[in-house]
Formats: structure tokens, sequence, C-alpha cells
């Protein structure tokens, strides 16, 4: 039996996520995603794609696609992220992405896809009229990850079902293909205050590229005058901020914002009320505004100074891809032998 393959994943440790080139990144994309990839590229391998064929599943202009590809990328490095640490790609670039994303079309069973809420959310009422690509996104997740073979994700919360998703779909290919550990069940990482920022309009409904209020999020590009300008009109509850966590709860708006102040400032939360604990909005909303200010300023004009370099932005994702497809297509190899294709 010494040649039986092991059941668990024995490959290395592998970092991936995406951002989708589709509007203006906001606070929650960088609390919820970026600043994480900014962190992780020092302890483990590190891939970052901007996903432009997810963007697609609704319409994008072409004339500005390439350009707001650019644009994740300068926001990627703005944030921390090094190419010469992380190798960073756009997604089209790397055609194994889509070829591993049909062998999974044919792994994943329509029920699974049924439960998904991100389609049922952004496909709204008129669902017959949404395209067939959004519907079958997360399946085109799950080969972005497992083309290279990702044993981490970092993304915010509302991604966890994604990634559930793509541990059933990993799990089924390795059991129906008799091949155990041949995907892994890669671990989402989604802890941490920033996981889930929300509109600073509700308190209900999370930080959104496509809320149609600018007044709902801080975009990364947002000047120190609109940071502070939103974070003043943000809406509150006219109590002062209570001593421990429990107090904030059913005050949504509240403890969005401590969240918020928690997660710029590399703190708990309950650090957050114990310093603040008693004052109310008036006192607190000025502090965060010149934490906010302090924090997303530089990152903002670093995003303008990649962006001046147009050029240098598409040597970097060139190289990137070139990168990716090296590590990508010995697994996509794979998995056409296993399935047993003719050309494999
Ligand atoms: P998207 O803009 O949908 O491509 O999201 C890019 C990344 O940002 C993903 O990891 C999301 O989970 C994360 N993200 C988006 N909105 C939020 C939010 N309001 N709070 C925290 N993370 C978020
Ligand atoms: N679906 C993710 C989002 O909307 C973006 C994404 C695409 C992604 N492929 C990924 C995230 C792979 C992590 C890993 O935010």
């Amino acid at each position: 039996m010494t040649d039986q393959a092991p059941a668990q994943y024995q490959g290395p440790q592998r970092v991936l996520s995406g951002v989708q080139p589709s509007g203006a990144l906001h606070l929650g994309n960088y609390l919820g995603a970026l600043v994480k990839f900014a962190r992780l590229q020092h302890e483990m391998e590190c891939l970052f794609c901007v996903v432009d064929l997810h963007a697609i599943t609704v319409w994008q202009e072409p004339a500005a696609l390439a350009a707001q590809t650019r644009e994740i990328a300068a926001a990627y490095f703005a944030a921390g992220v090094d190419p010469a640490k992380a190798t960073v790609f756009a997604q089209s670039a790397v055609p194994e992405h889509s070829e591993l994303a049909w062998m999974f079309q044919c792994v994943a069973r329509l029920g699974w896809l049924d439960r998904m809420t991100q389609f049922k959310e952004k496909s709204g009422k008129h669902k017959e009229r949404s395209s067939v690509g959004l519907y079958t996104y997360p399946v085109l997740q799950a080969a972005d990850i497992l083309v290279y073979k990702a044993t981490h994700v970092p993304v915010g919360e509302d991604q966890k079902q994604h990634l559930e998703l793509t541990r059933d779909i990993a799990g089924k290919f390795n059991h129906d293909y008799d091949a155990p550990g041949f995907f892994p069940l890669c671990e989402p990482l989604i802890q941490g205050p920033g996981a889930r920022i929300m509109s600073l309009r509700d308190g209900a409904a999370k930080m959104s590229k496509s809320d149609p209020s600018d007044y709902s999020r801080i975009n990364l590009t947002d000047d120190a005058d609109a940071i502070a300008q939103k974070i003043r009109k943000a809406r509150t509850d006219p109590e002062p901020l209570p001593e421990t966590a429990e107090g904030l709860e059913g005050r949504a708006e509240a403890k969005n914002l401590v969240g918020i102040y928690a997660a710029l400032s590399g703190v708990s939360e309950a650090d957050v009320l114990a310093e603040f604990a008693g004052q109310g909005f008036g006192a607190f909303k000025p502090k965060l505004a010149d934490l906010a200010v302090a924090q997303l300023g530089p990152v903002g004009e670093r995003m303008r100074g990649f962006l001046a370099d147009p050029g240098e932005i598409d040597r970097i994702l060139a190289a990137g891809a070139a990168k990716a497809r090296e590590l990508a297509a010995p697994t996509v190899a794979e998995v056409k032998r296993k399935v047993g294709f003719w050309s494999a």
C-alpha cells in the first residue's frame, strides 16, 4: 500500500485571492481584503488576481475594463502588496482558470448553486434576465483557487459561502476521480474587525460598490474632505458609546463605526470602547475622521502615483501572468488526465 495517494493534501501552503474590476474600491474592500493581502505576503507564497472574467458577469463598458483592471492592481500595490513578493495578474490572462472552470461546472451540482445567496441578491427580481455567468460565478471562483491548489483564501465575510462551495467541489472531484488529497480543502481567512464593513447610511446593508449613494461608502480615492464629510454625515443614534461590546447589540450603525475605528487602528473593539465609553458621536466622529484620513489618504495618493505609469503596471501584470501560468498549466494537465480526455 506504499504507493497509495495520501488522503490529505500534502502540497505547499499558498494564498490566492481576487477583486473584481467593477467599480471604485471602498473601505470594505480595503479592510476585508487588501490589508490582509499585504500582511500575508510575508507569511506564505501569494497570488493576487484582478478577476476581470468575474466582472463581466454583469455589463462592463469594454472601453473602460482594462483601465479598471489597472486600477485594482494599483490599489493592491498602494495597500502594500509588493510584486517582488506576490504574483499579481489579470485573471483573463491565464486561460487555465476558464478551462478548469468548465471541468468544475461538470462537478458542481445545480442544487449547490441554487443555494448561493450572492446570486439571489445580485439577480434580484429578474433572475431570468441575469447572465448565465452570474449564476456559475462561484464555480469560476473555485477554479481560480484550485488551479493553484491554494490552501488559504483571504476575503470578506460575504465570500464565506463561495469558499464552502469551493471545498465541496474539491472534495467531490477528489472523490469522483479517485484522487484523494489531489485538491486541498482551502481555508477561508475571514476573521478580524474589517471582515464585514456596513454602509454608512444603513447599518443593515454591507458597504458596497453598487450602492447608489456615494455617502454609503468611503472610496479609496476619496480626498480628506470627502472622507471627513461622509463620516460626519454617517447615520448614528443619540446614545453615548457603551462600555462593552454587548452594549452595541441592536445599534448596528454605532457598532459599524466602532468596528471601522478598531480595524483602522489595529486594536480590538473593546479597546476602542475603553477609550470612548460615555462619549457621544459628536466627539467620536471627528476622531474617526482624523484616523480614516491619516490611514487612507496615503493609500489614495500612492494609488494615483502608480496609475500615473500604466506601462509599469502592465509590465508587472504581464510578468505575473507568465508566472501564474507556469503554476496553473500542470494542474489543468493533471486534471485532464484524470478526467480521461483523449487530448491529455
Ligand atoms: P468585490 O468588490 O466584490 O470583488 O470584493 C473584493 C473583496 O472585498 C472580497 O474579499 C470581499 O469579501 C471584500 N469585501 C467587499 N465588501 C466588503 C465589506 N463591506 N466589508 C468587508 N469586506 C468586503
Ligand atoms: N467573488 C469575489 C468577490 O466578489 C472575488 C473573487 C473571484 C475571489 N475569485 C476569487 C476571491 C478567488 C477569492 C478567491 O469578492
